[in-house]
């Protein structure tokens, strides 16, 4: 047997062995034609911070880019997202009244209420989705009523049906709650539909883990809670029992199920896709957005690329929402 027929023997056959990945890899027009997956506008929710009683934008030092919002500069800085290309909004307040229960949260013209009532005048075509939770507002920072230093979750149940309903007479068009109290989309579900809100849409951080993750909105929302939130978020080590949460939540009416935080969360979120077929939002949270900016600060990494694969990963891993803080960003840079 000579060498050049044993070669040429040798490719024919490889060429059946194996499959030629690279052949639909070859040009960008190729791989833009094959790609699973893109993100665009109308997936992104941008989470802002808006602080009253203040002047100046306030820079969050642990999220390079993120700034709040004073109260009194909302209505501007709105009509300027939507001018770039921003769809939705989520909103957080930064409470100057805080006490023992997060009253502010539910008063008709408590700050929640005017955050939403102003975002939604100054944009009307602004999808406003208000976070409904107590943490910004309770002098503890606990996202409920505490009692003997435990959380009372159907205390706590009845608040959070005030503050979605003052939301909703706001203006909102999607409320979110996030505080993880247990029946909290029941509560709220009957009592949106008792005002007369039957069409309002509930978002619900349904697989909400006790993270690490969290370090910087914290400081950003002014919102450390004395202790921890492990009694009432899901133990980031427990897979199962975070889909029991959002099975839950869905059961209850929930219109969009969550996963939060992301990246370390795409088994939940994947097998959440797998098993439901309600809207997920996948949840990109503020040490998530700071592990990439440090790191493209230090020159380790590429942001722009770091952005388009976590997001991608998520929109892989089956979200049809991602909340992300570089949702700005990408209205000015582009995706791809
Ligand atoms: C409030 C809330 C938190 C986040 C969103 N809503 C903080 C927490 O649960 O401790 C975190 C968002 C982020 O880190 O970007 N319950």
């Amino acid at each position: 047997m000579n060498f050049s027929s044993h070669a040429s023997k040798e490719s024919d056959a490889s060429s059946q062995q194996f499959r030629r990945f690279h052949r639909l890899r070859s040009s960008p027009q190729l791989r833009d034609l094959m790609r699973e997956n893109t993100v665009t506008m109308n997936d992104l929710i941008y989470p802002i911070f808006v602080e009253e009683e203040i002047d100046r934008f306030v820079p969050i030092e642990a999220m390079p880019g993120i700034f709040r919002i004073p109260e009194r500069r909302l209505a501007r800085e709105v009509k300027a997202l939507a001018k770039e290309g921003i769809k939705a909004l989520m909103l957080f307040g930064v409470s100057h009244h805080k006490d023992h229960t997060g009253s502010d949260s539910w008063a008709a013209n408590g700050l929640l209420s005017r955050m939403v009532r102003c975002a939604k005048n100054a944009a009307p075509e602004m999808v406003i989705i208000a976070d409904c939770c107590f943490c910004g507002y309770t002098s503890h920072g606990h996202c409920g009523v505490l009692h003997c230093d435990l959380i009372d979750n159907d205390l706590t149940l009845q608040n959070l049906t005030s503050q979605t309903i003052a939301a909703a007479n706001a203006g909102a068009d999607i409320v979110a709650p996030s505080a993880m109290m247990d029946g909290q989309v029941t509560a709220i579900r009957r009592g949106l539909d008792e005002a007369g809100f039957t069409n309002l849409p509930i978002m619900a951080y349904s697989s909400k883990f006790a993270s690490g993750f969290y370090g910087p909105f914290r400081a950003a929302a002014d919102c450390e809670p004395k202790g921890d939130r492990n009694t009432y978020q899901v133990d980031p080590l427990n897979g199962r029992e975070a889909l029991n949460e959002s099975f839950a939540d869905e059961q209850e009416g929930a219109d969009i199920l969550m996963v939060k935080p992301g990246l370390c969360y795409l088994d939940v979120l994947a097998r959440l896709r797998d098993q439901s077929n309600t809207p997920i939002a996948a949840y990109q949270v503020s040490g998530e957005y700071a592990m990439i900016k440090f790191a493209a600060k230090a020159g380790a990494i590429d942001e722009h690329r770091l952005i388009r694969e976590t997001l991608g990963a998520f929109k892989r891993a089956g979200a049809d929402l991602i909340l992300t803080y570089f949702a700005r960003d990408i209205a000015r840079n582009g995706f791809a």
